[in-house]
């Protein structure tokens, strides 16, 4: 499987899927306005190249929390996995392994997080808070138990976003188990149970629809995932500098610039024009990595350029997932990672330590 645009990869995905599952991966929250922003306010920024360099040989890599990464992306959060693809998180685990590209696992996963490890090396975890602190810090302690290397809170989902194509379609993959990997393998939620999921299966989907998500959390409750953890801790989610300046304040180790692909809050501004705020905020004194609108190479380069020291790759790899499985996310990866070379070359950086705001013009 070899696609080389954005648009004929999420075609096939598409012809792939049944069209409720399809709909669930592919669409935003209300009527889209920021799922289209994140894509088209890329085309705010252009690459201004400069020849005559030697671009023979290309350096890809960077360094984060003392660890060298062969190139900047990494496998962004995706939960319910299996409603596209039956070997669901484990395929883009062993995907993710074969290539060295760092796994962001999510909370709600269809596999559980430790089956998820058992296949790939460099992997991180994505945590959405429980409304139950007791399950929050069993989470937390069973991804550093299982290896992960850092904890990625996502913090702009207090409540789902007015997701409108699956309320039209009434589809909620959270009802069919599709999002109870870490759940119901979980020994403090299964004890707060009357009965097991294996035997009432409703039942614990309603109990774990309940705890989800925790709208009353607060800068103040970081402290609680401070405490039972030393795993670096990112925040996944931030818009505004100020939110950045405060996650410094309370010891948090970096942040994710995103708005969750467009799925939470419609009208919020893109990705990519809320990053130069935020970096010129943080100014180097913890990563800053980029999220929500990754379709090819020179976005990557765009947002390195801005000061990211890293990007998320998410609706691509899914695409890959639905097409072709674990093939099907390792050929989409290396497409993402040879378009960046290309770019960089004809761009005339020979590496992503040199890429730099005077790369770019804006328009
Ligand atoms: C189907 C789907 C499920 C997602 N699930 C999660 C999740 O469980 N946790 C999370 O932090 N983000 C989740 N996200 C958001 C992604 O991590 C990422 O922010 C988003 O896909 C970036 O936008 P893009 O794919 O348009 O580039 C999900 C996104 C999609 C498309």
């Amino acid at each position: 499987m070899t696609i080389f645009h954005y648009i004929d990869l999420e075609n096939k995905a598409r012809n792939a899927l049944h069209p409720h599952p399809f709909s669930y991966v592919q669409s935003g929250s209300g009527d889209e306005e920021t799922l289209q922003d994140n894509v088209k306010d890329f085309r705010k920024w252009k690459i201004r190249p400069r020849f005559l360099q030697d671009v023979s040989e290309r350096n890809l890599s960077i360094s984060l929390f003392g660890k060298t990464y062969k190139t900047p992306y990494f496998l962004a959060p995706v939960g319910n996995l299996g409603i596209v693809h039956p070997e669901a998180d484990l395929a883009v685990a062993r995907a993710a392994d074969r290539l060295g590209i760092p796994m962001i696992a999510s909370t709600v996963s269809t596999n559980s997080l430790e089956e998820i490890a058992a296949e790939v090396e460099d992997k991180w975890f994505q945590l959405y808070c429980s409304s139950d602190p007791e399950i929050t810090v069993s989470f937390v302690k069973r991804a550093e138990q299982a290896g992960y290397g850092a904890i990625v809170l996502t913090v702009d989902m207090p409540a789902l976003g007015w997701r409108a194509t699956d309320f039209t379609n009434q589809y909620a993959p959270f009802k069919l188990g599709a999002a109870s990997g870490n759940y119901f393998s979980d020994p403090v939620f299964r004890d707060k149970l009357t009965r097991f999921p294996e035997s009432d299966f409703n039942a614990a989907i309603s109990e774990q629809t309940k705890l989800l998500f925790a709208p009353s959390f607060t800068w103040e409750n970081i402290s609680l995932i401070r405490r039972v953890t030393k795993l670096p801790i990112l925040l996944k989610g931030i818009l505004h500098p100020a939110d950045a300046e405060k996650a410094i304040q309370y010891g948090i180790d970096g942040v994710i610039v995103s708005n969750h692909g467009g799925r939470q809050l419609d009208g919020c501004l893109s990705s990519i024009v809320a990053l130069p705020d935020i970096v010129n905020c943080v100014e180097g004194r913890i990563p800053v990595l980029f999220d929500s609108g990754i379709r090819k190479g020179a976005d990557v380069v765009k947002a390195l350029a801005l000061g990211a020291d890293g990007v998320l790759l998410g609706r691509p790899y899914v695409y890959g997932l639905a097409v072709n499985g674990e093939e099907g996310v390792k050929s989409v990866v290396e497409n993402f990672i040879k378009d960046l070379d290309v770019t960089m070359a004809t761009a005339g950086i020979s590496s992503v330590s040199s890429l730099s705001r005077d790369l770019l013009i804006k328009v």
